[in-house]
């Protein structure tokens, strides 16, 4: 049975090998029955909350201003040239979550989130180009896409947003609900909705080696043991009391030389870096806790599921969860690796859970991380 996927005719791994990170492709009708994952009003409301990651762009006259959520006010629908951008609404909405999770033949480790924006007519956020790869789905009304090969990425200086000095776009497309565009990351485009649109963005993470190496000394120092502490025996009398002596500089780069990134420590790393939930993130407790044996049996009923906002990932022997790891025993691997790929688990399969993978998943549903229901 050939599984229907958002790149239509083309087969996921021609599309890997032939464009992704390295040209464009327009899919009509990528996914031909799309629905926006919610209304303005609601995307609006959205906008409204503290914990929401949103901005305002409008542009008059080449005047570009940019102002960040939270909105309590936004500027009328029929007012044109306004965009509202809202970032991470696969976390606050599980429709936009399954949206996302239609990408997941690009890894999780890779996938970032679902961005959604709503313009009225005119409206988008100029000509720029992203650092990421991103699908581009139009889920609402049509947007006018202009894209460019160019190397010349430039940009105007003295405003609040990146815009490119020089676009000189060489394909036009018109966006229809369904239709979707890939860009590889650096590639020069500009958006621009033609009458009230909605816009979808599929965005990957790809951190520099300096963030990458930042974080990874941070965990190191966490977790750092180098027993012992510095001493001279054997010191002789010091003709130039300022100086620092090749003894001191040996001892000392001995000791730091025996700080290594181990193959078990990057794993380690980069599971609980990559399933960290952003900042400001947070999960909600079930608002009755269970004993062990009413969460078994209900949990057998119901089966369970990742909530929207859980990261899970996992690699040899270790699990990663919302920033944590542990070693899972031989007989847990298969059910967690399933609850990860699948990220969820059908109750029957639960029956045979050992008493501390229970013990976790019962954690985790303390934790809001988990909970019932494997639809
Ligand atoms: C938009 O949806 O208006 C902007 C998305 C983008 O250009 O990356
Ligand atoms: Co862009």
């Amino acid at each position: 049975m050939k599984l229907h996927s958002v790149l239509g005719d083309t087969p996921i791994a021609t599309f890997l090998k032939k464009y992704w990170q390295k040209k464009p492709l327009l899919i009509r009708q990528a996914i031909p029955d799309v629905r926006p994952p919610l209304s303005p009003e609601d995307l609006f409301s959205l906008a409204a909350q503290d914990h929401v990651e949103s901005r305002l762009l409008t542009n008059v006259n080449d005047r570009w201003s940019l102002q960040h959520g939270p909105f309590h006010a936004l500027p009328s629908r029929r007012k044109q040239g306004w965009t509202l951008l809202v970032q991470g609404l696969n976390l606050h909405h599980d429709q936009a979550a399954d949206l996302l999770h239609q990408f997941r033949f690009i890894p999780d480790a890779r996938l970032d989130d679902l961005m959604i924006s709503y313009a009225t007519d005119g409206g988008g956020v100029g000509a720029h180009f992203d650092s990421y790869d991103v699908f581009l789905l139009q889920v609402h009304g049509q947007r006018r896409w202009r894209i460019s090969a160019q190397t010349d990425l430039g940009l105007k200086p003295g405003l609040p947003l990146k815009i490119l000095a020089h676009f000189t776009p060489d394909e036009e497309y018109l966006l229809e609900p369904g239709d979707m565009l890939y860009l590889p990351p650096h590639y020069a485009h500009e958006g621009t909705a033609v009458g009230e649109c909605m816009t979808c963005s599929i965005g990957f993470r790809a951190p520099s080696w300096e963030e990458l190496g930042q974080a990874f000394l941070e965990f190191k120092a966490a977790t750092l043991e180098l027993p012992g502490r510095y001493s001279d025996p054997g010191l002789s009398p010091s003709r130039h009391p300022a100086k620092i002596d090749d003894h001191l500089l040996d001892r000392v780069e001995h000791q730091l030389k025996k700080i290594r990134a181990t193959r078990d420590d990057v794993a380690v790393f980069i599971g609980e870096y990559l399933s960290e939930p952003k900042p400001g993130i947070f999960f909600d407790a079930p608002e009755e806790p269970l004993t062990l044996a009413k969460f078994r049996g209900s949990a057998i009923r119901a089966g369970l599921r990742l909530h929207r906002k859980t990261k899970m990932l996992y690699r040899g022997t270790y699990v990663f969860i919302n920033g944590d790891s542990f070693r899972a025993s031989a007989a847990d691997r298969g059910l967690l690796r399933q609850l990860a790929d699948q990220r969820r688990l059908p109750g029957g399969m639960l029956a045979t859970a050992s008493k501390d993978l229970l013990e976790s998943l019962l954690q985790w549903y303390e934790d809001g991380w988990v909970v019932e229901g494997s639809s």
